[in-house]
């Protein structure tokens, strides 16, 4: 099969002929149809987060059941599938105790002295969180993927395995919003804007965008948001606690940036939570008036948006054909496995929403 491969950090991805081996007892095999490129997959392509090479990137897909192994329960070949990079044991501690999206039990990933998924004993091909999904095939465990309708166009359904999914759980399950709360979203890419439709779904009073594209406005409010502040027009700060009078129940940061995400502890009222679910560079630290936590303030960190995907993705699906998820709005561009280079590039823009590479 073909795969977009990154073989140095930097480096361009290369499309290249992979081996895929056959469903184990707990895999299963799938054509991906469609997959989204997001800001997560540019920022291990970079470095600023160490995966081993070479590997496939890719992890926000859309495909069909091809072959299961001789366990697999919750799929049959034939079904349409959403991937999720949270693959859950079932029985760890985090799995029972429903912050399944924590599980980093081993058996997820095949043993050293077994055959790789991916590549073959000449040159294994690591798996990247789980999928490996820039690839016209993946081979995945059964707990890394979730039937859905078969109506459910693949590419809004490959957007939901990570950008809402992440978006959506962040405001949901992380930040738990509540009727009538304000909530500032930092940062209006795939994950900000599905966090902005989250809020909305969720009741959230004003809902505050921030980002700094101005493009962005009309995007963001599509989505749900009531305002919108153009970051590089002074200090977004202070304006939010001025359209609030003293700050937002809840801040939802999703660039990435330390200063950002100081900046969403910055615009909380007493007692609000500001939640980080951009991926900072590893390295970097956040600093952070030790005096404000006297004001109950709260930080805290969001993976994939604590989700439960088996539950939360046919949700998400019925929540979009019910017209309440905005999916339609959210792919800006779709292209071929060949242009993901060309897609990191507009990505650093800021201009896009989503660009979703169809597989034929
Ligand atoms: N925690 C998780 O589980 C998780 C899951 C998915 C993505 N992420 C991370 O979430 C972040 C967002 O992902 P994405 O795919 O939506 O990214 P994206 O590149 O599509 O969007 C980022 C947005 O931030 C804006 N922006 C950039 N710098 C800014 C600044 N200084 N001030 C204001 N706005 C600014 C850009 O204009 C763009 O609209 C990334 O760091 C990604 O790695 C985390
Ligand atoms: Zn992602
Ligand atoms: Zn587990």
């Amino acid at each position: 099969m073909k795969a977009a491969v990154l073989t140095a950090v930097g480096a361009p991805l290369e499309i290249q002929e992979v081996p895929i081996s056959k469903p184990g007892p707990h895999e299963v095999l799938i054509r991906t149809a469609a997959c989204g490129v997001c800001h997560s997959d540019l920022h291990f392509r970079e470095g600023h987060y160490p995966t081993r090479l070479p590997t496939i990137l890719g992890h926000e897909s859309a495909g069909i059941v091809e072959a299961v192994g001789s366990e697999v329960r919750t799929v049959r070949p034939g079904d349409h599938v959403v991937t999720c990079l949270s693959a859950f044991c079932g029985h760890c501690e985090h799995c029972l105790t429903g912050h399944m999206s924590l599980c980093v039990e081993p058996e997820l990933q095949r043993p050293a002295d077994q055959p790789a998924r991916l590549g073959d004993a000449d040159r294994p091909m690591n798996q990247f969180l789980n999928l490996s999904a820039f690839a016209e095939q993946m081979l995945v465990h059964e707990h890394a993927c979730v039937a859905i309708d078969r109506d459910m166009p693949f590419d809004r359904a490959a957007i939901i395995g990570c950008a809402v999914l992440t978006g959506y759980g962040v405001v949901s399950h992380t930040a738990k919003v509540r009727p009538g709360e304000t909530v500032a979203v930092i940062g209006c890419g795939g994950v900000g804007l599905a966090a902005i439709n989250g809020a909305a779904i969720a009741g959230a009073g004003r809902i505050i965008a921030v980002d700094r594209v101005a493009g962005k406005e009309s995007l963001a409010r599509a989505f749900g948001a009531t305002d919108f502040i153009e970051a590089s027009d002074g200090d977004s700060v202070a304006t939010v606690v001025e359209l609030t009078r003293g700050g937002v129940h809840h801040a939802i940061e999703a660039i990435g940036l330390a200063t950002t995400a100081q900046d969403a502890f910055a615009m909380l009222r007493r007692g609000g939570t500001a939640t980080i679910v951009g991926m900072i560079p590893v390295g970097q630290k956040l600093s952070i008036d030790g005096w404000q936590f006297l004001a109950e303030k709260k930080l805290q960190g969001s993976l994939m948006g604590s989700n439960h995907f088996p539950v939360d993705v046919p949700r998400l699906v019925s929540f979009y054909q019910s017209g309440k998820l905005r999916l339609d709005e959210m792919i800006s561009r779709r292209v071929g496995l060949g242009d993901i280079d060309e897609a990191f590039e507009e990505m650093k823009t800021g201009q896009i929403a989503r660009s979703v590479i169809l597989f034929d």
